[in-house]
């Protein structure tokens, strides 16, 4: 069995965390965009910058840049190399591709649902227990940032006292943009632990998403140890703290217009298309970066090999080209694809799983706290910033 040092800290990581990713930062990068996109939607910021540095902000630009990973390569894309070490999301093909269909295979449809109906509506449930009899809540604090992170735990297994502690890691994890030196010291002691783990299940496979990291096949190839632990702990920045914020960013979309929220509450059918409109609206992740291998062209504009280029996935959902006043949060708008998820050969690996803990979070409020509205009694309102990752400040709300 796994052992965990169980010390209780006194480190308070929520505050570091959001402002490790700019929330507070830059409350309305929109009007900015809106002009970049309309003047140079690929813009080079310090042309004597070297490698050269593009930022692309239309949908078309980001969507070629998105669609071809040999012109445009995702290896040293990330700047999460010391704490997460090489992942699937600097790998291009073909090693890429190999690799995903191992990974993907532990995301089927039949464990999606079985995670829908046994795994997601307790853990979310469990914290709503916490502040349903209260009349109100801060849901940011008390279910958006906590809940992805449990799912996380269940997907691979963790025994439930080790939770806790693998929150604690989660977040240091997930805050080495802020403080370096706790998140590498986090991201070593989820390897040691996440080592004992897959030792145990590769001794004893149980029903669980780890067990069958472990054991699946794509032509004869498998998972080493170190590429399974590699992708246990992407997960936590890859698919709890993006959860978190693209929940949050339906809820705040959803309480600051209260006749959508109506509509809402009067219709579950509505809440996929709620979901794809906050994600349009505000994407959790702003920009990703990718590298040119050749000298090539971005919406007609020379990019040399080498050059990066960061893709505004933030400015490319507001594209007024494909979208109608697009600033605006319209859950009725004709539904058309966005890029919060990115496109492509990256593209998300777990969207469907992260619209899912959405619907159930939303499936889960409404159906416990009548009358759920935005606490408008709490100052200051809460309003979206950050510009590496967006999110609300908070959700205060009241029920009942
Ligand atoms: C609202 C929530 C989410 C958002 C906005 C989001 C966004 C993204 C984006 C933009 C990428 C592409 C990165 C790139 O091209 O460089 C990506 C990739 C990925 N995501 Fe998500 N994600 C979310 C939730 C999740 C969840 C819940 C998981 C799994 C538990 C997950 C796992 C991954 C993985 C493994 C990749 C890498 C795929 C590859 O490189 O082939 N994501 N995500």
């Amino acid at each position: 069995m796994a052992t965990i040092d169980t010390a209780e800290s006194e480190y308070d990581p929520f505050e570091d965390f959001d402002r490790s990713v700019g929330i507070g930062v830059d409350d309305d990068p929109y009007p900015g965009f809106a002009r970049m996109r309309a003047s140079t939607p690929m813009f080079e910021p310090d042309p004597t910058a070297r490698p050269r540095l593009f930022h692309a902000y239309s949908l078309d630009a980001v969507k070629r840049v998105f669609s071809d990973n040999a012109t445009f390569s995702s290896e040293d894309a990330y700047t999460v190399g010391p704490v997460l070490g090489r992942t699937i999301l600097e790998m291009d093909e073909p090693e890429h591709r190999s690799h995903r269909a191992l990974v993907q295979q532990a995301f089927s449809r039949r464990v999606m649902e079985q995670w829908e109906t046994d795994i997601v509506p307790p853990i979310v449930d469990g914290y709503i227990d916490r502040f349903a009899d209260r009349g109100s809540a801060e849901l940011m604090h008390e279910l958006t940032f906590p809940f992805p992170v449990d799912v996380v735990a269940r997907l691979i297994g963790l025994p439930r006292a080790d939770v806790p502690q693998f929150h604690r890691w989660a977040v240091e994890l997930i805050s080495f943009r802020f403080d370096q030196e706790r998140g590498l010291a986090a991201s070593a002691s989820l390897w040691d632990y996440l080592a004992g783990i897959l030792a145990e299940r590769r001794a004893a496979p149980a029903d669980d998403f780890l067990s069958v990291l472990a054991q699946v096949e794509h032509d004869g190839e498998r998972l080493t140890d170190d590429e399974i632990i590699s992708f246990l702990r992407l997960l936590l920045p890859a698919g709890a703290e993006t959860t978190y914020r693209g929940s949050s960013n339906t809820l705040f979309g959803l309480l600051t217009h209260p006749d959508q929220l109506d509509a809402v509450r009067a219709d579950p059918a509505l809440y996929p298309q709620a979901i794809e409109e906050a994600l349009r609206w505000e994407a959790p992740l702003q920009f990703v970066r990718r590298r040119a291998t050749v000298d090539t062209e971005v919406v007609g504009v020379p990019v040399p090999a080498g050059s990066i280029i960061a893709c505004y996935m933030g400015s490319a959902n507001h594209d007024e080209r494909y979208w109608n006043e697009p600033d605006e949060f319209d859950i009725f708008r004709a539904p058309r694809p966005h890029v919060a998820f990115a496109t492509g050969p990256h593209m998300c690996l777990g969207m469907h799983l992260a619209r899912m803990e959405t619907r159930v979070a939303l499936a889960r409020l409404f159906a416990r706290l009548p009358n759920l509205r935005l606490d408008d009694s709490v100052a200051p309102s809460p309003k979206m910033s950050g510009d590496l990752m967006r999110s609300p400040s908070s959700l205060p709300v009241r029920f009942g």
